[in-house]
C-alpha cells in the first residue's frame, strides 16, 4: 500500500477509528500524528468493541508496529490505562507501540487549566472541550514549557514537574480553582514515566528506516478538518493541525513521502462542543440520526449534534487536504429516511455562496441551500459490493463524491470490519 495519510474532514467521529483499522491490514506502520486523548476513534473486530484515544487504531491487527508521533499531546496516565485495556483484552503493547521522545505531554494541571477556563468563560464563549487538557498542552508546547517524553527519562524528570506544578497553581488561582499538591504530582509521574519507559524511542529515525524499506506508513489523524486550529471554525475548535500538512509536522515524515490522502467523510454531519453547524436539524431528522448512528461522545457521551451531509464542507475538505480517495461512513444510518437533503451552498446575507467564509460570525449566519433526493427506505448494512447498493442509495453516494471532488475508495455500511465494500483502494 501507499504511503497513506487519513484524516477526518467535517467535525470528527467520522469513522476514522473503523477505516484505519480496515486499512491496517496492508500496511506496516501505523502513526498517530495530533491530538490527544479528545480522540475516541472505535473499532469493533471479532466481535469486540475498543475506543482508542492515543494508541493507533492499527494496534489490533498482530505484528503492525504502531506509533505515538511527536504532533500528539500524550497523557502518560490515560496511555497506561489504555495499554492496560488492550492488554486485559488479549492485546499486547510492548515491542510493538512506541512513542516519540519528542512528543509533548499533557499532565493533570493541563487539565485543571482547561477545566478551570471552560468554567470561567461566560455563555457564547465556552468551546465545549473535552476537558482533557489539550489546549492548555499545546499552549506548554508553543510558549515552550511544555514536557516531553524524552524528558522523563531524565533525572532532571521531578524538578522540572514540580516547577510547572507552581507555575499552574498560579494561573488556578486566577481561575478561582483549587491548587494542586506538587508532591503527590511528582509520585504520579515518576511512577508513570517506569512503566512508560520501555515505549519511549526516537521515532524519527524508526519511521524513516520502514520507509527506506519499503514498509508501508499509515498516518492517523484525529479529530477533522473543520476542528483544525487553522482550518477550522476557529475558536471553536481544537489546538492542532488534523488536515494532512499535520502528518509531516507530527510524524517528521517528509511531505515528498507522502503517496495520498483519505479523507473519512459521514453520509451525514455531526458535531460535539459548540460552534457553529448550518444544516444542524434540531427535529424528527436530526433525532432519527442520532439514535440511528448512536451518536454519543466515545470519550464524553455527550450527545452529537447532527444534520444533513453538507458539500460546502467536503468540498473545502477536499481542497485543504487534498483528498484523492474518500471513505464514506455510516450509510446504513439514513436507509430509513424517506427524503434526503444535502447542501450543496450556503445563502449568506441574501448571497449565495460556495465556499467556506473564514469568520464563524458570518458561517453562524449562513443558510443551508438544499437539493432533496427520494431516499431508499432499504436496508444497507448487508451488502458486499457496490452492484447490490439499491439504485437510490447508489444515486446518492455517487451526488455526495460529485458534489465534493476527488473519488470514493471505501464505503462503511456498518460498524464491524465486515461492513465495509472497497471500491477503488
Ligand atoms: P472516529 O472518532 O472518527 O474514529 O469515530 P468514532 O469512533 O468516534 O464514531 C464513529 C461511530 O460510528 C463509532 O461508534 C463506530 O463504531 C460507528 N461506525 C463507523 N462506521 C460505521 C458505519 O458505516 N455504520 C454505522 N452504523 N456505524 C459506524
Ligand atoms: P475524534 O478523533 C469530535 C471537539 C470538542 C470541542 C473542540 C475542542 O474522536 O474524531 P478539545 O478537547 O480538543 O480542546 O475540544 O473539539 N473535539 C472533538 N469532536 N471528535 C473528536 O475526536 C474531538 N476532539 C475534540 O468537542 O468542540
Ligand atoms: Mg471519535
Amino acid at each position: 500500500m501507499p504511503n497513506t495519510v487519513l484524516i477526518g474532514s467535517q467535525w470528527g467521529d467520522e469513522g476514522k477509528g473503523k477505516i484505519i483499522d480496515v486499512l491496517t491490514a496492508q500496511a506496516d506502520m501505523i502513526v498517530r500524528y495530533q491530538g490527544g486523548s479528545n480522540a475516541g476513534h472505535t473499532v469493533i473486530a471479532e466481535g469486540k468493541k475498543r475506543v482508542l484515544r492515543l494508541v493507533p487504531s492499527g494496534i489490533l491487527h498482530e505484528g503492525k508496529i504502531c506509533v505515538i508521533g511527536n504532533g500528539v499531546v500524550m497523557n502518560p496516565l490515560d496511555l497506561i490505562e489504555e495499554i492496560e485495556m488492550l492488554r486485559s483484552t488479549g492485546i499486547e503493547c510492548l515491542n510493538r507501540l512506541y512513542i516519540s521522545t519528542r512528543t509533548q505531554m499533557v499532565m493533570l494541571y493541563h487539565r485543571a487549566l482547561d477545566r478551570a477556563d471552560e468554567a470561567a468563560r461566560p455563555e457564547g464563549k465556552k468551546i465545549g472541550t473535552t476537558g482533557r487538557g489539550i489546549g492548555p498542552a499545546y499552549a506548554a508546547k508553543v510558549s515552550r514549557t511544555g514536557l516531553r517524553c524524552g524528558d522523563m527519562l531524565t533525572p532532571e524528570f521531578p524538578d522540572l514537574v514540580r516547577e510547572q506544578v507552581e507555575e499552574t497553581n498560579a494561573k488556578l488561582a486566577q481561575l478561582n480553582a483549587e491548587p494542586l499538591n506538587a508532591d503527590e504530582m511528582v509520585k504520579t509521574y515518576i511512577d508513570a514515566a517506569e512503566r512508560l519507559r520501555p515505549y519511549i524511542v526516537d521515532t524519527i529515525p524508526m519511521i524513516h528506516e520502514a520507509d527506506r524499506a519499503g514498509k508501508s506508513l499509515l498516518l492517523e489523524g484525529a479529530q477533522g478538518t473543520m476542528l483544525d486550529i487553522d482550518f477550522g471554525t476557529y475558536p471553536f475548535v481544537t489546538s492542532s493541525n488534523p488536515t494532512s500538512g499535520g502528518a509531516c509536522i507530527g510524524s517528521g515524515l517528509s511531505p515528498r513521502r507522502i503517496d495520498r490522502v483519505v479523507g473519512v467523510i459521514k453520509a451525514y454531519t455531526t458535531r460535539v462542543g459548540e460552534g457553529p453547524f448550518p444544516t444542524e436539524d434540531f427535529g424528527d431528522i436530526g433525532r432519527e440520526l442520532a439514535e440511528r448512528g448512536h451518536e454519543f461522545g466515545a470519550v464524553t457521551g455527550r450527545p452529537r449534534r447532527c444534520g444533513w451531509f453538507d458539500a460546502v464542507v467536503a468540498r473545502y475538505a477536499q481542497m485543504v487536504n487534498g483528498v484523492d480517495f474518500w471513505a464514506l461512513t455510516k450509510l446504513d444510518v439514513m436507509d430509513t429516511i424517506a427524503e434526503i437533503k444535502i447542501c450543496v451552498a450556503y445563502e449568506l446575507d441574501g448571497k449565495r455562496i460556495e465556499t467556506m467564509p473564514a469568520s464563524v460570525a458570518e458561517l453562524a449566519r449562513c443558510k443551508p441551500i438544499y437539493e432533496t433526493m427520494p431516499g431508499w427506505l432499504e436496508e444497507t448494512s448487508n451488502l458486499t459490493s457496490m452492484d447490490q447498493l439499491p439504485p437510490k442509495a447508489k444515486a446518492y453516494v455517487e451526488r455526495l463524491i460529485e458534489l465534493s471532488g476527488g473519488r470514493l475508495g471505501i464505503l462503511s455500511i456498518g460498524p464491524a470490519r465486515e461492513s465495509t465494500v472497497r471500491v477503488g483502494i
